[in-house]
């Protein structure tokens, strides 16, 4: 299994990454992308992936942070140019938690598009309550490749951005009892343009709902998807990953 979005980066996994990075093999997860979200994650995600083998990282500026981070494009380009980081992200629109910053958010998220663009690499995208705006930006930028993380929105949307190219993710959100939305998205994204991760630290699927995730967990939300897709796990493991050296074209391929 690879866990395509992990938070390596955030404290209380930074400080245990020996044991994390251990676990993770024992339950089968071979590779994990560190996704980057502030300047100081970013350096910080490259770092991690330089000391360990099977990780890779992102760069990019999180929605969130585009009002106290500073969007330095040269320093981004330069990063970016590193052998194991293999996208941009996670970058996007947030409009639940910073409604009022759109303006400066789509800002740094067009930039960012571009710059993949122009490097040819993918992009990790954060969509929360923002799903239409997100799309209305990414359609005019046709050719751009990526991936809507953890996406759990609009069920309707999930075939145009599959039309753009797309690939969806699917997170722990959809072992949860209650998210028969998500598991509805699941099933509606042809299984060619399905990922998997966990957001670690944070969404731990069941039964570690509420704790402290981490890429290991990845196993139980890619058993939970075996269920929803009606698919052998071992097929599903081998598509996704499949998936993930299609996009994620500079990730070594392991097997
Ligand atoms: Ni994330």
């Amino acid at each position: 299994m690879i866990d395509t979005h992990a938070h390596l980066t955030e404290k209380v996994l930074y400080e245990d990454l020996d044991n994390i990075i251990k676990k993770a093999k024992e339950f089968g997860v071979n590779d994990i992308i560190s996704v980057g979200m502030t300047n100081t994650h970013n350096i910080r995600a490259i770092k991690i992936a330089e000391k360990y083998e099977n990780v890779y990282a992102t760069v990019g500026i999180h929605p969130n942070e585009a009002t106290r981070e500073k969007l330095d494009l040269n320093l981004l380009r330069e990063q970016a140019n590193h052998k194991k980081v293999i996208a941009i992200g996670e970058i996007g629109i947030d409009l639940y938690r910073n409604k009022e910053t759109l303006e400066i958010q789509k800002k740094y998220f067009i930039k960012q598009i571009k710059l993949a663009m122009e490097l040819d690499l993918p992009i990790i995208v954060h969509s929360r309550n923002s799903a239409e705006v997100i799309y209305d930006i990414l359609k005019d930028y046709k050719g751009v490749k990526g991936v809507m993380h953890c996406y759990s929105e609009h069920p309707e949307l999930v075939s145009k951005f599959i039309d753009l190219g797309f690939y969806i993710s699917v997170g722990g959100i959809v072992t949860f009892k209650s998210a028969e939305v998500v598991r509805d998205i699941a099933k509606m994204i042809p299984i060619d343009r399905l990922l998997i991760e966990t957001d670690a630290p944070y969404l731990a699927p069941m039964p570690y709902r509420g704790k402290r995730n981490e890429p290991a967990y990845v196993k139980y939300t890619m058993l939970k998807l075996a269920e929803v897709k009606n698919i052998n796990e071992k097929e599903l493991v081998n598509i996704m990953r499949e998936n993930t050296y299609r996009l994620f074209s500079k990730m070594k391929r392991k097997s």
